[in-house]
């Protein structure tokens, strides 16, 4: 079965292609010759994993999956949440991103966060969304030099490595987007 992955971040398709049964075949972006950026203009995760889904499905004919996560901070009152790719401004800067977080959460009380995935499928004119969540606590700076985004600053629950230091196989089994794709391979099943 070949099924469109409506990304074109390499970090995510590495992540899912390490999930996917080989009877899966995961097909890119880049792949069915889309290199525009997706329209993502919802005010909620799940509205975004849609729009991507649905905006595929539309203009390339493809049924495909679509995935959307944000980071939600107990003390920022779940920010940056939808927005966490631009958090500290348009140029969707990682590094970027963290710092701004970081000073965000200076004394606070609680750094308690959790990373969210909705991953939106298109399959037989059927639209159907799968979540994940991985519970952890932000750092009080960077470590790691694996994964991507938020992760040298995310400690998942129990854990004493961030993202960035746990190697992908781990994260995956705990992680938010390995729980989305693992319910996802159960529905395609
Ligand atoms: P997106 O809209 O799903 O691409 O992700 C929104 C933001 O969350 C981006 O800044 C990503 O870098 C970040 N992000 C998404 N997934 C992860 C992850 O697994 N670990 C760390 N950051 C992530």
């Amino acid at each position: 079965m070949k099924l469109v992955f409506a990304t074109n971040n390499k970090n995510k398709l590495k992540e899912v292609q390490a999930l996917v049964p080989s009877t899966i075949q995961i097909i890119s972006l880049s792949d069915i010759g889309c290199n525009e950026d997706i329209p993502e203009t919802s005010p909620t995760i799940e509205g975004n994993a849609k729009q991507k889904a649905l905006y595929i499905k539309e203009h390339y004919g493809y049924d495909c999956f679509a995935d959307d996560t944000g980071l939600e901070v107990e003390a920022l009152d779940g920010a940056p949440g939808v927005y966490s790719a631009r958090y500290a401004g348009e140029d969707k800067d990682a590094h970027a991103n963290m710092d701004k977080l970081l000073k965000e959460l200076e004394g606070k009380p609680s750094r308690k966060a959790q990373f969210k995935t909705v991953i939106a499928l298109t399959t037989h004119g059927e639209l159907k969304s799968f979540t994940g969540i991985c519970k952890g606590t932000i750092t009080e700076s960077k470590k790691g030099e694996k994964g991507f985004g938020y992760d040298p600053v995310f400690l998942p629950d129990g854990y004493s490595q961030t993202f960035a230091e746990l190697l992908l196989s781990e994260k995956n089994k705990i992680g938010h987007r390995g729980q989305a794709v693992q319910q996802l391979i159960e529905h395609l099943s």
